[in-house]
């Protein structure tokens, strides 16, 4: 099977960006990383991925604010299109998705999410769920669709809350699960390990 092509798209610090090129680097996942893009000018998503020797691009979402749309979302489709990824990474990228990007790459996103979905969807997952007094957070990596946070579920993995976490500890905790969840989720996908039971129920395909 020949490798799979991602972009991955992000929009602050881009620790997941650097879990999945560390992965592909190490030999441990066979992907390649056609272009990063952020909707952030100054973010450092793009200085990391420039580290890599990785093709990074700053992509205005303007003029909107949480979304990509219109004349933003065609460039954005363009762009990774002539990259010649077939996949899209949402690492820490924080716009919604609209139809005709999704039309474009259906089933075909990714998202990492930082709680036990259907927990906790939207902006600061961890401290929606330190306040409510959960016991358990995690992260969830999950194909896009068009709800904010609903795509089917690839593979979760859950963390404890203690007594005396803070947001910043709790995020933290969930941000090693994050860097471990991600790259497995794109391993089982380029090596074909993903079948749907259902259009929601993904389950894995062990031989
Ligand atoms: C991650 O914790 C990711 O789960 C979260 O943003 C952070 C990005 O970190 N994403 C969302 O909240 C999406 N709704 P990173 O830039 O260091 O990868």
């Amino acid at each position: 099977m020949s490798k799979i092509k991602l972009a991955v798209l992000g929009s602050g610090t881009g620790s997941n960006f650097v879990s999945i090129a560390e992965a592909i680097e190490k030999g441990e996942l066979d992907a390649e990383i056609t272009i990063v893009i952020s909707d952030v000018e100054d973010a450092l998503i793009l200085e990391r991925a420039a580290k890599f020797g990785i093709n990074a691009k700053y992509i205005s979402g303007a003029p909107f604010k949480t979304k990509i749309e219109g004349d933003a979302e065609d460039k954005y489709i363009e762009e990774i299109i002539k990259s010649g990824a077939d996949y899209i990474v949402l690492a820490g990228f924080m716009r919604i998705i609209k139809p005709k990007l999704l039309k474009a790459f259906k089933n075909r996103i990714l998202n990492i999410h930082p709680s036990l979905l259907p927990a906790f969807p939207g902006v600061h997952s961890w401290e929606q769920a330190l306040e409510y007094g959960a016991k358990f957070a995690g992260c969830t990596v999950h194909f896009v669709d068009e709800g904010t946070d609903t795509g089917p579920i690839i593979l979760q993995k859950a963390v404890p809350i203690l007594d005396d976490d803070t947001a910043k500890s709790l995020h933290a905790r969930i941000q090693v699960q994050e860097h471990i969840a991600f790259p497995e989720a794109i391993r089982l996908i380029a090596e074909d390990k993903l079948k749907f039971l259902t259009e929601r129920r993904i389950i894995i395909k062990y031989e």
